[in-house]
């Protein structure tokens, strides 16, 4: 689902006209649905309805304050991987006692900053950080909630870089070690609370059979673990896939519900009805940590195609846009959807488009045949929502993109777009 359609050959968001968008702001500019938005939480949390679950937010996905807004003011619980993000769901009217905080390497600082704010729990990736965590309740004379990340090593099927549930990758503690882990726990570290078990097996999970299979051998630790130390919820991380291709050629309007070929052929529903029989019967609080399902198709990066250069082997159209604004088709071969914002021509052309930073990998299509474009035209990159303004950086001195939120016929500046004085902010000679 997603809210981007062309009215008389112009994309709109909602109701709003992406042309008079990017001229009113600029280029590179992203721009969000809100009711994309809050129209996935939903979907999501009516397929869970028979379990008693809550959804949290994975910030890392896309952590704009008034992105985290519409989702607290929604209800969402908030998954956090560093004190800054604790800091932004706080600053978006959230607390921290909606929050879980995952990662491998929670620092002093952040722990004692969680801890002070009343985190709801530490999701602890190794024996040496539930020891820290310990020592450092210890000091302070508290109590912390923790779960364990239990890494069960399982095939997400998913690219090599966002795939963490093989024992292989860094992340959580071996199923073997879990039982023997809680028990040393509950007997030595007398500052924690046992509060939870938790796993995530990757990103952009195309398929529902790895969470299966991943549920299914998880969830039996689970219930031992809470008949024997009385653990609260059980969280199944996040990772559902979003379709990034064809995302608006089929001209549907619920593509993205519709089990096309070039599409992911998981759905929401599909997750639920295979998910909920299994995690029912726990009797646990059941929690999610969807991020790119929530806001990936909700945002599109717009820019310009500043120059076309023709050359003996490639035809190149240089967009204002580079990875710098999006990484991953760089990062991760991802693909991103690109369409014309004026759907004007009738010609298509095999072009690679590209950005301005000063690298070979910065591209955003290679050999992809697209309506012919002409200088001065915009384009949208699709399915930007997610992991596309939070992985942006400086790299060659660029500044950051504005960003905007949309919501029916109106729009908002959510951020500002940088300036040179911004890029040196901090910086002394
Ligand atoms: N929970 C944990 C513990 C995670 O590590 C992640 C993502 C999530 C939840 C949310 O996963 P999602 O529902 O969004 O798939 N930058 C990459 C994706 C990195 C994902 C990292 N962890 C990309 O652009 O594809």
């Amino acid at each position: 689902m997603h809210d981007f359609h062309y009215h008389d050959g112009t994309l709109h968001c909602e109701g709003v006209n992406l042309t008079d968008l990017a001229i009113q702001h600029g280029t590179p500019l992203y721009v969000y649905s809100a009711n994309t938005i809050l129209e996935h939480y939903r979907r999501l949390s009516s397929a869970l309805s028979d379990l008693d679950h809550h959804i949290a937010f994975a910030v890392k996905a896309n952590s704009n304050l008034s992105i985290l807004k519409l989702l607290n003011d929604e209800g969402a619980d908030f998954d956090i991987v560093s004190g800054g993000e604790l800091f932004r769901v706080i600053r978006a009217g959230g607390t921290a006692k909606k929050c879980t905080f995952a990662g491998v390497g929670k620092t002093r600082e952040e722990i004692e900053y969680s801890l002070n704010e009343g985190i709801y729990c530490f999701n602890v990736e190794s024996e040496a950080e539930l020891r820290f965590i310990n020592k450092i309740s210890n000091e302070l004379n508290v109590i912390a909630p923790v779960a364990i990340r239990v890494n069960p090593n399982v095939d997400a099927k998913t690219h090599k870089y966002i795939s963490t549930g093989k024992s292989e990758n860094k992340f959580g503690i071996d199923f073997e070690f879990i039982e023997g882990l809680y028990e040393t726990a509950s007997k030595e570290l007398k500052n924690l609370e046992l509060r939870g078990l938790q796993m995530h097996i990757g990103s952009q999970l195309s398929e529902v059979k790895p969470f299966v299979e991943a549920v299914q051998r998880v969830a039996p630790l689970a219930q031992k673990l809470k008949q024997k130390h009385d653990i609260k919820f059980f969280s199944i991380g996040g990772g559902i896939g979003i379709a990034y291709e064809d995302a608006l050629a089929s001209g549907k309007d619920s593509w993205w519900q519709e089990n096309d070929q070039n599409n992911t052929p998981l759905t929401i529903e599909e997750y639920a009805s295979e998910l909920v029989p299994i995690l029912a019967p726990l009797g646990l609080k059941i929690m999610l940590e969807p991020g790119r399902l929530i806001v990936g198709n909700a945002g599109i990066l717009i820019s310009e195609i500043l120059y076309k250069k023709v050359g003996t082997a490639k035809t190149f159209a240089i967009a204002d846009a580079g990875m710098g604004d999006l990484i991953r088709p760089a990062l991760y071969q991802g693909h991103h959807e690109i369409v014309p914002i004026q759907n004007t021509s009738n010609e298509n052309e095999t072009v690679d488009i590209v950005g301005p930073i000063c690298e070979s990998g910065d591209f955003f299509a290679q050999d992809r045949e697209l309506p012919k474009l002409e200088e001065g035209e915009m384009i949208g990159m699709l399915s930007s929502g997610a992991y596309g303004f939070v992985m942006a950086s400086n790299y060659n001195s660029r500044t950051l993109p504005a960003e905007v939120l949309v919501s029916d016929k109106t729009h908002k500046l959510i951020r500002k777009r940088q300036t040179y004085e911004d890029l040196i902010n901090g910086e002394d000679l």
